[in-house]
């Protein structure tokens, strides 16, 4: 399901990254085989036989002095400026204007459009577009690490940090957090789904309204089950009466799931978003995750079906 590769770039940053990664590659690996290639010849060529007198002494000669200090100078130089010259067209030196913030948690990524619409864990950008990235934590430090658009960003608590996100085509692309954050850092990963504009903007709006009405007697059970359980002091769902008041909370606990059922994964990516899936994940979220801070509240399995039919009717 994923798949990562820095030397299979879809955006300017990328492409940067990747650039700076093959020159690098090459001139490491002209010194490495560089190296070893010049002392098996000249070893054997000069070393000392016998009759022979000292060999011609080099100590202290200028001319030698120079060369093998200018050239290392010089290769140094080179790397330092191809790298600064990458950091400048990967990373933005501020933000102004704020396309999207993503707000890493343990274990699942949030995302806040400008519109007021909240995702969960799955991406959506438009192509061709260059995004402003606010990057945030609200526990410990994550890092936020799409290979394939950009390098790795570490999102820490109680800073802002700034990252530009942009793909050249439609697609999909894996990414996960990079940074150790306890239990459940395994299953901190994330897709971006860059579609063309108009496609985004049609996702955009969807994500906009209001969650659902429950149409079947099961679902309404399980919307019931959604207020009444502890969910909703957790889980927003945007529109639905019994948790307005999450709406205005500065740190969100839990991912929104106002759209729940829009989502390919859930947990994380730790499973796939399915019905059954999610009647294993609402029977004991632990033994699926372990370490995720979504208790077990003891469901019985017809309460379980209930909220997985009301869940899952969240498109
Ligand atoms: Cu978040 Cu590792």
């Amino acid at each position: 399901m994923f798949s990562h590769s820095v030397l299979n770039p879809m955006s300017p940053q990328g492409q940067a990254i990747s650039n700076l990664f093959i020159f690098l590659m090459i001139a490491a690996g002209a010194l490495f085989a560089g190296l070893p290639l010049t002392l098996a010849y000249t070893l054997p060529k000069y070393r000392h036989r016998p009759g022979q007198g000292d060999p011609p002494q080099t100590y202290g000669v200028l001319k030698m002095e120079l060369v093998w200090t200018t050239i290392p100078i010089l290769l140094l130089i080179g790397v330092f400026g191809a790298t600064i010259s990458t950091m400048r067209i990967a990373q933005p030196n501020a933000i102004k204007t704020v396309d999207l913030t993503v707000i890493g948690h343990q274990w699942w990524w949030e995302y806040r459009y400008p519109n007021g619409v909240v995702a969960a864990n799955i991406l959506h950008i438009p192509t061709g577009r260059r995004l402003n990235v606010a990057l945030k934590s609200a526990d410990v430090i994550h890092s936020f690490w799409v290979p394939e658009l950009n390098g790795k960003m570490d999102a820490v608590p109680g800073q802002t940090n700034s990252l530009w996100l942009e793909a050249d085509k439609p697609g999909i692309y894996e990414g996960a957090c990079v940074e150790f954050c306890g239990t459940g850092h395994a299953w901190m990963r994330l897709s971006v789904v860059a579609q063309p504009p108009a496609q985004f903007d049609a996702w955009l709006r969807q994500q906009a309204r209001p969650a659902r009405q429950p149409s079947t007697a099961m679902q309404k059970a399980g919307a019931r089950l959604f207020a009444q359980y502890a969910c909703a002091s957790c889980h927003l769902l945007r529109g639905r009466p019994s948790n307005t008041h999450l709406g205005s909370k500065a740190v969100v606990i839990a991912p929104d799931l106002t759209h729940f059922a829009s989502r390919p994964f859930f947990g994380g990516g730790v499973l796939d978003n399915t019905p059954a899936n999610l009647v294993t994940w609402l029977h004991d979220p632990n033994l699926v995750k372990q370490g995720v801070h979504m208790p077990n509240f003891q469901l019985t399995p017809s309460q379980i079906h209930e909220l997985t039919a009301y869940l899952e009717s969240l498109t």
